[in-house]
């Protein structure tokens, strides 16, 4: 459906040359003055300075215009306000018949403004055998939400995990792992036979391997160095320590599945970074026979500093002097399987901002070298998530926090919650809270801008009153309560109704708020702004609030009215929950 705005803005426009003036003055937007008209026009104002005329001279001949044309029966009031505005607000009969529109619409009144394109989200990004913590978080919740908004839009997505499972990293814990349990095949040199199907260590023993390993490889260089061998006979496909990798990845990859539904948060393919490795050579032979990469002190760069840069951007290192490849490296040549596997119209990275430099050097080297000539690069930072002293979120005693348990202290205070007000029981509080507290936590996230730092706030988050995931919720769950009510006592067949064409000041102002809905979702999509669409469901939550407390729906006696009253619910009902599900979490029944 075409945007409210747009179709009356083309009316204006189109007003506005029949005047004889250019059609550029019609743009009409939503007025900042709600409590005197619902949209206005400020065209006449500028038009003023090009045809040398009085504002308000201008503005009633498109007043005058409007009225005696057809087109105002789309206008309750149109009027020219001194020195030059003109105010409208919308008949009601032209706003109930775009809203039953919409609701007749499969995608509610949106429709994407373009072609549908394929894109490949790289979002998650955990690291394998490492617990994932909170700065795992955004981008699984943020990506996850890109994802929805793009499938929603018609394009084909592709969300691909790209685990961190190549690096040091691996060394690492195959190295402690050969301390811990010198026994084991994979460090007989002499054995011959089949490797073990069964893991050599459960995910918790795993979760405590790499972090000592990690702290003993900064006190002894010795070790250190054997990890590095190590992770080098593992990239040269050394078979014992493949075995063993695999066995590391299988553990990981079923705890971290295990997380992300927790959360929500799906993958369509789970690649990593040593999916890349294979295509590593070819790239960089071709790097220096194109001549883009030469030397420097031992390891190849790449240029790409531009002219128009303000600030110095390094070269990019794509292969260190001992030969190991790098971070850089791995992305390059994740592009370039990514193009043989996909060819996307597009790459979204959502990854830590602290990344950026590092996306900017691998976007121009690809620019540069023609990894993907017909694929846009995009990288979208998150800011940090802070605890209540503006400094990165940590737990009591400064350590990293685990994502888990996170998770559970938003599920505990939100079951506080539940109880407080005591009308489910234990048991169903307990999954109430599951549902609610995920809202809590991917909307308090969400509702930032990605770009931006925010506090995270377990109180603020988790409270059903004010800008929250829950308090999103519980008017949607209020809004199920009122039509289960109307349907035990009329009936579900009755569920086909219009909405009124007459309506109370609330119930036309929650039917503004409702065909916001596509213009809503369109800057979402184009600006990669979850943040949109929560701002967009307050306002509605708040339109759809006010109508309950001014409206008696479920005491109406015309019973024609209380139909209009039920179809403008379900309405609402239906563009609520595409958008929670958009930003990826679901509404309870009850709370
Ligand atoms: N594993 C990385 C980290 O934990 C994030 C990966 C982001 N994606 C990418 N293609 N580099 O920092």
């Amino acid at each position: 459906m075409k945007k409210l705005l747009d179709i009356i803005s083309e009316v204006f426009a189109d007003t506005f040359a029949s005047c004889g003036y250019d059609k550029k003055y019609g743009k009409v937007t939503i007025s900042n003055r709600p409590d005197l008209c619902e949209f206005q026009c400020n065209g006449a104002m500028a038009a003023a300075k090009e045809y040398k005329k009085a504002p308000f001279l201008i503005a009633d001949e498109i007043v005058a215009k409007l009225t005696e044309d057809a087109a105002c029966d789309m206008f309750e009031k149109v009027e020219m306000v001194k020195p030059g505005f003109i105010n409208l607000s919308l008949s009601q009969h032209y706003l109930a018949s775009y809203v039953n529109e919409m609701s007749q619409d499969e995608t509610l009144g949106f429709t994407p403004s373009g072609e549908p394109k394929k894109i490949v989200i790289d979002y998650g990004g955990p690291n394998v055998a490492k617990p994932l913590h909170v700065g795992h978080l955004r981008s699984a919740v943020i990506g996850e939400s890109l994802k929805r908004i793009h499938r929603f839009a018609g394009d084909t997505v592709i969300g691909d995990v790209h685990l961190g499972d190549w690096g040091l990293q691996m060394g690492l814990i195959i190295e402690e792992l050969h301390c811990q349990k010198p026994d084991l095949v994979y460090f007989d040199e002499s054995y011959t036979g089949e490797y073990p199907s069964e893991a050599p260590f459960t995910i918790s023993e795993l979760e405590q391997i790499y972090p000592a390993a990690s702290a003993k490889s900064k006190e002894d260089p010795e070790f250190k160095e054997k990890a590095h061998t190590a992770t080098l006979k593992l990239q040269e496909g050394y078979a014992p320590y493949r075995a063993l990798w695999q066995h590391i990845l299988n553990v990981s990859v079923t705890d971290l599945k295990k997380n992300y539904e927790k959360l929500n948060v799906s993958f369509d393919v789970w690649k990593g970074e040593s999916d890349a490795d294979p295509y590593i050579p070819d790239m960089i032979q071709m790097f220096v026979d194109s001549g883009v990469a030469h030397e420097s002190q031992g390891a190849l760069v790449i240029d790409v500093e531009e002219e128009t840069d303000t600030k110095t951007i390094p070269p990019c290192i794509v292969r260190k002097s001992d030969g190991a490849a790098l971070y850089a490296t791995s992305d390059l040549a994740t592009i370039i399987q990514r193009e043989q596997d996909y060819k996307p119209d597009e790459i979204i990275y959502v990854a830590d901002n602290r990344q950026e430099m590092h996306f900017n050097q691998v976007f121009r080297v690809a620019k540069k070298t023609n990894l993907c000539p017909n694929t846009k690069l995009t990288f979208q930072g998150f800011g940090t998530m802070n605890g209540k002293d503006g400094k990165p979120f940590k737990t009591r005693d400064g350590g990293v926090m685990r994502l888990e348990t996170l998770i559970q202290s938003i599920h505990d205070a939100v079951y506080a919650r539940i109880m407080e007000n005591r009308t489910v029981s234990e048991e169903e509080a307990r999954t109430v809270a599951e549902i609610v507290g995920l809202s809590a936590l991917k909307y308090g996230d969400l509702s930032n801008q990605a770009s931006k730092d925010y506090i995270f706030d377990i109180d603020r988050f988790a409270s059903f009153e004010g800008n929250t995931g829950p308090y999103i919720l519980y008017t949607l769950v209020r809004i199920k309560s009122i039509l289960e009510k109307y349907t035990a006592s009329h009936g579900e067949a009755t569920f086909s109704h219009t909405v009124n064409t007459k309506q109370t000041a609330t119930e036309k102002t929650l039917m503004i708020e409702l065909t916001k809905f596509n213009a809503t979702i369109q800057a979402a999509y184009d600006e990669l702004a979850p943040h949109k669409i929560c701002a967009y469901i307050y306002d509605l939550s708040n339109a759809f609030n006010k109508f309950y407390h001014e409206n008696n729906i479920l005491g109406e006696s015309d019973p024609e009215k209380q139909q209009g009253f039920i179809a403008l619910l379900q309405i609402t009902k239906n563009v609520l929950e595409t958008s929670i599900d958009l930003l990826g979490f679901s509404a309870p029944d009850r709370m």
